[in-house]
């Protein structure tokens, strides 16, 4: 009889012990799933193609949205898109978890002084006439993002990545049209950022490390 009651009162304890490890996703499992992912972001997580982007060290919850979206068809691209629709919810949380754990690549901007000066003062001060935050109340100071709310990494991203996810949001805020992404809070700072803008706060944010 007591040995009975014991049991009863461990078992729940167990499955409580072991239920979050498996819910935060398994990296070296994440790491099998992600060769196919590898050729284009890279076997590290660093992509070599400006447009795809590096994974390495960027919040496992933000690309765990992401990857729900994309799935949804929120968020659409002809090349991810397919890709994403082959997960299951646990690889989701797997491949996230590996890429969240690798090492981001240095950042080197490439771009002339004039245009990363113009970066650096978006990205760390705003437009306050045109009622444009900076960017580092939301991404931080070294642009390494703020994984708890899910505000992605940024730092060495490449530029031209960066400018299409602008543009996206930009476009997205202003026609709702399909095929660019929404969110309130990118939607609206994008919004006010004129092309040189996005493309000098995108080459600032690509020498971020
Ligand atoms: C054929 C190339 C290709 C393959 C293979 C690929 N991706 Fe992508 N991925 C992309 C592109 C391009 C984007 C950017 C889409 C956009 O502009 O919205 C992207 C975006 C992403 C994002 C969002 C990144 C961000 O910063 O918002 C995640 C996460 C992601 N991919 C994960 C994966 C995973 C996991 C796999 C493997 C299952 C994979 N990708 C396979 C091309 C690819
Ligand atoms: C109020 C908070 C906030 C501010 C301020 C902000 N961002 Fe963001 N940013 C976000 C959030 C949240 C996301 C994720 C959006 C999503 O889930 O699609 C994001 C996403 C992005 C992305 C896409 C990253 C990727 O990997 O695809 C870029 C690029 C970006 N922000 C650049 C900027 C720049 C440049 C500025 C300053 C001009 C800025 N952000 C200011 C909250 C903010």
């Amino acid at each position: 009889m007591t040995r009975h009651w014991i049991w009863v009162t461990l078992a729940p304890g167990i499955v409580f012990l072991t239920s979050p490890a498996f819910a935060e996703g398994d990296p070296a499992a994440g790491q099998a799933r992600a060769v196919v992912c590898a050729a284009c972001h890279g076997i590290d997580g660093n992509s070599i193609n400006p447009e795809w982007p590096s994974l390495a060290g960027q919040g496992a919850s933000y690309m765990v949205t992401q990857l729900k979206r994309f799935q949804s068809g929120e968020r659409e691209n002809v090349l991810m898109s397919p890709q994403a629709s082959t997960l299951s919810e646990q690889e989701i949380l797997d491949v996230s978890a590996y890429y969240a754990a690798q090492t981001p690549k240095i950042g080197i901007a490439q771009a002339d002084q004039k245009t990363l000066n113009l970066g650096e003062l978006i990205y760390r001060g705003g437009i306050l006439e045109r009622g444009i935050p900076s960017c580092i109340a939301c991404h931080g100071p070294g642009g390494t993002g703020n994984e708890p709310a899910q505000f992605p990494r940024l730092a060495g991203q490449h530029a031209a990545y960066v400018i299409l996810q602008l543009k996206s949001f930009r476009e997205g805020f202003e026609a709702h049209k399909i095929h660019t992404r929404q969110n309130p809070m990118m939607n609206e700072v994008a919004a006010k950022l004129t092309d040189r803008e996005i493309e000098a706060v995108a080459h600032y944010i690509s020498g971020l490390y």
